[in-house]
């Protein structure tokens, strides 16, 4: 069963944790005159996705499905929610849509380019394009304005199953996560390039109070150091 927590007002963390991984897979879900989801989670998530959704609004009543880059836990379940949401558009970046989506989404795709904002009624979204930050070419990120929340995908990502909101520094367990996902078969996970400092700085730009973590704990506090020491745990475990 998933869990879902309200983690900033009228911003939802819906987690599903998955022991063999020892992974929490988190959506987030946004109650507005025009609900957003972002993330979809994985095709075989969604009956319990959806039944935590419906907890707090109708799921038929989505209006925008946005996801970070192309990948199973972030857009797999795409199809499943148009399904059952019949005026949700879903939005990606204009990348995504071009080389995936168009030809995955059984709806037209929004795609989004830098500076595009999205309005839901009282949250303003401002997209962001970071090509391989995480991974990807594809890759953006989502910063609501109203709550100065950064929806970060696959940045921060930490191992258990922790609490849904924590005010605790990121940087040990996130490195710690990094250092074991080097390790492993999953290595290169986050590739660290030319342009990492500067989209990490362009993040911290934006003075962040909130980041909405894919896997792992959200955090409140005062994000921007995080996401500049975050360069260094890059640099150091990924170069
Ligand atoms: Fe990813
Ligand atoms: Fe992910």
């Amino acid at each position: 069963m998933a869990t879902i927590d309200e983690i900033a007002p009228d911003i939802f963390r819906v987690c599903e944790y998955v022991p063999e991984f020892q992974l929490q897979f988190n959506c987030f879900l946004v109650r507005d005159e025009e609900p957003l989801l972002f993330h979809t989670g994985m095709r075989g998530m969604f009956p319990c996705l959806k039944e935590a959704v419906g907890r707090v609004i109708d799921p038929a009543t989505l209006r925008h499905i946005v996801w970070s880059h192309y990948e199973a836990d972030e857009c797999g379940a795409l199809n499943e929610w148009l399904g059952v949401a019949p005026h949700a558009e879903p939005a990606c970046s204009l990348v995504g849509k071009l080389v995936s989506a168009d030809d995955f989404s059984m709806r037209d795709v929004r795609g989004m380019t830098a500076g595009d904002v999205l309005t839901t009624g009282r949250h303003r979204f401002r997209f962001i394009p970071t090509p391989h930050l995480p991974h990807g070419w594809d890759a953006a990120l989502l910063f609501e304005e109203h709550s100065s929340t950064l929806f970060c995908s696959d940045l921060f990502h930490q191992f258990g199953n922790g609490m849904a909101l924590t005010e605790s520094d990121l940087i040990g367990p996130t490195t710690a996560a990094m250092e074991q996902m080097q390790q492993g078969p999953l290595a290169g996970y986050l590739p660290y390039t030319h342009h990492t400092r500067g989209l990490l700085q362009e993040l911290a730009d934006l003075r962040p109070t909130t980041l909405a973590v894919m896997h792992g704990s959200s955090f409140r506090g005062e994000a921007a150091p995080l996401l500049l020491e975050l360069d260094s745990v890059l640099r150091t475990v990924f170069s």
